[in-house]
Order: C-alpha cells, then structure tokens, then sequence
C-alpha cells in the first residue's frame, strides 16, 4: 500500500507546542482524581497516545472511545470488552447525543469507587471529582466536555495544529481539567500513521491528499471492499484496481474532469477524504482489538 504522503521524515507532526502538553499534563496530574482518555472509536488503537500512558500509569484512567455513532457497532462492543479483559475502565460514547454525559459519570463512579467511599468516611461525600481530559487532536473533546459541563461554551479553535491551553471547566461535581489535543514523537508504525491521517487528526496540509486518499482506498479494499463498491457504484472488477486507477475511476464516476477528459485526481481525493471522515461509506472501524494469544499481538493498555 502507497503510505509515501506519511514521510517519517519530514512530517512535522510532533509542534513544539504538543511537548509543552505532554508537560503541562504532568504537572498537573497531581491535581486530578482520574485521567479520562478520549480515544476515536474507529481507531482504538491508533489514537491511544503511548506518551501519555505512561505518563499517567500511576492515575486511575478512564478510556472513552468516542465517535461510536461512526464506527462499527460490534467492533465497538468487541473494543470494550477488550479494555475490561485488561482491568481497564472503558465506555463507548457519541459526544454529541444526549445520555453520552450520564454514561462517562458512571463509568468515573467506578473508577473511582474506592476514593469515594474512602471521601465519604471522612465526612467529604461531596467533594468535586477532578477529571483530567486528554486526547489527540480531532478526537472530540471539546465536543464532549461541552457536553458534559452541559452549556454552551465557546468552542475554541481547535484545529489539529492549532495551539489552545488548557482550561479548567465546571460541570455538577466535577471539575475538568481541559487539556488541548497531543500526538505524540514516534509512531510505532506507519498504519498508526495513516489511521490518525485519515480521521484528520495530523493536520492535513502537511499530507499529500493524493497519497492519502489511494492509502484509504487501499485499506478500505482490504477491510471492507463491500461499503467502498456501494459508496461508488464499482464492479468487482474495478474494486480489483490498484489505488491510483481506483482513484481515478472514482473520479471519473463523479465527472471530476479537467480539459482533454483527464480526471481531477485532486479533486477526488479531497471528496474521497471527505467522505470518509464524514462517514458517508457507513460506519466503519479500522483496527479490531489484540487478540488473546496471538504472539505478534501485544497489550496496548
Ligand atoms: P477536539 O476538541 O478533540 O479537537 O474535537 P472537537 O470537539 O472539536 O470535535 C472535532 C470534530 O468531531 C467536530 O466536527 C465535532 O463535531 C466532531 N465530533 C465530536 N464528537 C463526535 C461524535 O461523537 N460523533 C461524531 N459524528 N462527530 C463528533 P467538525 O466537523 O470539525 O465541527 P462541527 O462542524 O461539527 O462543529
């Protein structure tokens, strides 16, 4: 698969400003009771950022996979299984319906059962819970915490790439503690790469949209070539093309020509992205959780 738009080399994903979070999280973790984890349902894996595992391993954590509205029902629950089967604490969300705050106040409740009850026996039962939220970029924070705190606040600019500092927000018992959106130096492969490409959280003006378009196409043929025909009306014979034919065969399809009948090859790769992260192709999730057993597979939480 052509993964040449992720060059390792030159790809400034890792701003100086995503170091002075990593920072500022771990100064401040001593002033929270847990770290809740927001992670992007269609990739679990991919948007777990390994810097701040272990920068919070001491913590009780609190995983949220959110976007579940648009990745794979059953992947999802087989998501959250896993992160049980791991002794970890983990609830699948959309940020944007109601009931997703109730969800994540009960799953912290669990978390925390044992600092409560333990608040609770020194006559401190209402004291606020302080809930750090950290993320990658994209991944739904604002949207969740906005929710959560249950009023319009103004939504920052939050742009991958764009810097915001972190903030403390007040909701009914519980004080968040906002931080902005952080990837981290090294990614352990290049599918880790692509996966955060493709849902928008590496900024995309740093990316070849063409390449970043076929490594989609490509990875759709392999997931689920079914929703990718559908979406473009292909034959199986055209499902068959490498990415770049495919890619201008989906062109073509939407009469994205220039002069001389060529297709717009740009142009369909922007819509392709597009349509991807707008879930147009249906609810799709690119990773499924480790397998138990399997030796290439390990652990992630
Ligand atoms: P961030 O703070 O982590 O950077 O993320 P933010 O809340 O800004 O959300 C990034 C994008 O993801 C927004 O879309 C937001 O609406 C969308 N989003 C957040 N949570 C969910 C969810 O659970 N499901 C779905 N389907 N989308 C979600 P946008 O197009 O950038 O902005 P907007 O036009 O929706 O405001």
């Amino acid at each position: 698969m052509s993964q040449e738009f992720v060059n390792r080399r030159s790809i400034q994903w890792f701003p100086g400003h995503m170091a002075k979070t990593l920072r500022l999280i771990e100064a401040d973790l001593k002033n929270v009771d847990v770290v809740l984890q927001l992670l992007d349902a269609r990739i679990p894996q991919s948007s777990l950022n390994p810097e701040l595992q272990q920068l919070t391993a001491g913590k009780p954590r609190l995983y949220v996979l959110n976007k579940a509205d648009l990745a794979d029902d059953a992947l999802t629950r087989a998501w959250v299984d896993y992160f049980h089967r791991e002794g970890a604490g983990c609830v699948a969300i959309s940020a944007k319906q109601k009931g997703s705050a109730a969800k994540v106040r009960t799953a912290i409740g669990r978390e925390l059962e044992a600092l409560l009850a333990r608040r609770a026996g020194k006559g401190m039962a209402g004291a606020r819970t302080r809930v750090m939220v950290v993320g990658i970029p994209n991944v739904g924070k604002s949207t969740f915490i906005n929710n959560f705190a249950g009023e319009a606040r103004a939504k920052a600019a939050d742009r991958p790439g764009v810097t915001r500092g972190k903030q403390w927000v007040t909701a009914e018992g519980y004080d968040l503690l906002d931080m902005p959106g952080v990837l981290w130096k090294k990614f352990d492969s290049l599918e880790t790469a692509t996966n955060l490409a493709f849902i928008g959280s590496i900024k995309d003006d740093i990316l070849d949209i063409e390449e970043l378009a076929m490594g989609l196409l490509a990875q759709m043929q392999a997931v689920c070539p079914e929703k990718l025909a559908g979406r473009y009306k292909l034959s199986a014979q055209q499902l068959g093309l490498a990415p770049w034919e495919l890619l201008q065969e989906i062109g073509r399809r939407r009469g994205m020509l220039v002069s001389g009948g060529e297709v717009n090859t740009e142009r369909a790769a922007v819509m392709v992205v597009d349509e991807f992260r707008a879930s147009k192709w249906g609810r799709i999730t690119l990773e499924a959780p480790p397998q138990k057993g399997k030796p290439d597979e390990q652990p992630i939480v």
